[in-house]
């Protein structure tokens, strides 16, 4: 077997300059995302994470910009959307307040994971579990002022 045969994986980058800018990645990333997924969402804090979904929900209609807020509190945010003309549930995630496997469990992720789930979770990588359950991970990492650069890898689609 080739070397790139283990997950080798599809990458693609971005960079932007605005949270406007992340946003409009956040739409062309919806083309990529095939349902089901489980994308880590990853960065430091006021990186965008939460723009790039607002991105995302847009080119799903399943929610204006405006309307795409932080699940900081309540952890998880659900919309409805639609995706090469086939339903779509978004599921945006924030599990930073959460401590231990034990309090993710609460979420009922195994649940959310349905075959039209597009599930977004911000500091995901907190838990071993979702690392190894994830299909894909968004870095986005701050390149100096309002510069970001945003790194998409997806796992091979079986
Ligand atoms: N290139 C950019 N991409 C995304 N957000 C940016 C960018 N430049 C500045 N910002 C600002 O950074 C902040 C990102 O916030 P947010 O998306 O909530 O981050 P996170 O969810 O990663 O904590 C917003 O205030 C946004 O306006
Ligand atoms: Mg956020």
């Amino acid at each position: 077997m080739s070397e790139s045969g283990v997950a080798a994986g599809k990458v693609h980058e971005f960079t932007t300059k605005s949270d406007s800018d992340t946003i409009a990645v956040g739409r062309k990333l919806a083309a990529l995302l095939a349902p089901p997924q489980l994308l880590l969402l990853t960065g430091d804090l006021g990186t965008g994470k939460t723009t790039l979904v607002k991105g995302i929900a847009q080119a799903l209609g399943a929610a204006e910009p405006d309307e795409v807020t932080s699940p900081t509190f309540t952890l998880l945010h659900e919309y409805e959307g639609v995706r090469e003309g086939k339903p779509v549930k978004l599921y945006h995630l924030d599990v930073y307040r959460l401590e231990g496997e034990r309090q993710l469990e609460t979420l009922g992720l195994d649940d959310l994971l349905t075959d039209d789930a597009l599930v977004l979770v911000e500091w995901g990588e907190k838990f071993r579990s979702l690392k190894k359950r994830a299909t894909g991970e968004i870095v986005i990492r701050s390149a100096g002022g309002d510069a970001r650069k945003i790194t998409v890898t997806l796992k091979e689609q079986g």
